[in-house]
């Protein structure tokens, strides 16, 4: 393990952009107590449906918000109210911007400085999703959104919650422009190779014989800021959509999630096409965890040997650390890196190959 620090990422220790925190389902159960950047959070969801994100300690005493199963407001059901929350020890509650507004028994106007910070989140594709950024204000840009998600025929995914990792972030990003590890780890040596940077986003296009499949895999991927990668991929008569999320707990602790969605047969989904989606999802876990074991069992690279046979690592560690530095140099990075970039002895995937992206980025 090693840290943001270490990989000489920028003054930051944690990244900006939209991370997971939870799977929306999760929230069923109630209000949750969550830690992520080395901070904690109360996460839970408001009368209206709203989720709402705050810094986890009530100003009055430091209690945490949402860590107690056995108060009786908690047992009662009374913490939720409205959009708003209160603390299981006295009872003052937040409401959904973080601001005090009522504290048992005292009348007249709650103190201001009261307040706690609440954070941007979004429900997206089944996901809890936050905006972190360590200089604050609002979203720099969208989460990424998969129109197949709305669509009936697609079954959605269940996310396989594959939990803490020590590793840091930097490490999985990585795989983004490593060419020469597709044999070797997944037994599908590409045939074609491409990076490309455009701003917050990072695209990799790759495709060649699988082994395991026994034809040709053609895959889009990208990254859309720091911890939220998705993968259009093709391979057979399979088409389907894979999501790996990391979101950084610590300096070096990487939380992770996987998932797929993919296409019913007919018109309207069946158990069958349910099946045929958790299968699909399971082989590409089972493709994943050959980079997981890696990563899990590696020390870190906090300089990489870079050959004529690798993809552009540097360049992507460079795209990596506009997430760490200060909001007034991002635009620096983003000018001096965007564009594609090829490797030195593969091709360019050709037109066929970009049919699968075709209205992706649009
Ligand atoms: S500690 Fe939260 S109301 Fe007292
Ligand atoms: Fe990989």
């Amino acid at each position: 393990m090693a840290t943001s620090k270490e990989y000489r990422l920028g003054p930051a220790t944690f990244p900006r952009g939209w991370f997971i925190v939870a799977e929306a389902s999760e929230l069923d159960r109630g209000p949750m107590a969550v830690r992520y950047f080395g901070q904690d959070f109360a996460l839970y969801r408001g009368a209206s449906g709203k989720v709402i994100m705050l810094d986890a300690y009530c100003t009055h005493m430091g209690t945490h918000l949402t860590a107690s199963s056995s108060a009786m407001i908690v047992q009662n059901n009374q913490q939720i109210e409205g959009d708003s929350i209160r603390c299981p020890y006295h009872g003052w509650r937040f409401n959904a911007a973080g601001a005090v507004d009522d504290i048992p028994n005292l009348p007249g106007p709650c103190p201001k400085v009261a307040g706690l910070t609440s954070y941007p989140v979004r429900e997206v594709m089944g996901c809890i999703m936050m905006w972190f950024d360590p200089e604050g204000g609002e979203p720099l840009f969208e989460p990424p959104f998969l129109q197949e998600w709305d669509n009936p025929r697609w079954v959605r995914w269940q996310l396989d919650h594959l939990g803490e990792l020590n590793i840091h972030g930097q490490e999985i990003i990585d795989n983004m422009a490593d060419a020469a590890h597709l044999g070797p780890t997944h037994g599908a040596p590409c045939e074609w190779f491409e990076n490309e940077f455009r701003d917050h986003i990072y695209i990799q296009r790759q495709g060649g014989y699988h082994q395991a499949y026994d034809c040709m895999l053609t895959t889009t991927t990208w990254y859309t800021g720091p911890g939220l990668l998705l993968s259009k991929q093709q391979f057979g008569d399979v088409l389907t959509y894979e999501l790996i999320a990391n979101t950084p707990v610590d300096d070096g602790v990487s939380k992770v999630w996987h998932g797929c969605i993919s296409p019913a047969a007919g018109e309207t989904i069946t158990d069958a096409d349910i099946a045929n989606a958790r299968e699909i999802q399971a082989g590409a876990l089972q493709a994943f965890s050959a980079d997981f074991e890696i990563w899990k069992h590696k020390r870190p690279a906090l300089r990489v040997m870079q050959m004529a046979s690798d993809g552009p690592f540097l360049k992507g560690r460079k795209w990596f650390s506009q997430f760490y530095t200060e909001k007034s140099k991002i635009g620096d990075i983003q000018q001096q890196l965007n564009g594609n970039y090829h490797h030195q002895h593969l091709p360019a995937p050709d037109d066929k190959a970009r049919q699968l992206e075709v209205g992706l980025f649009d």
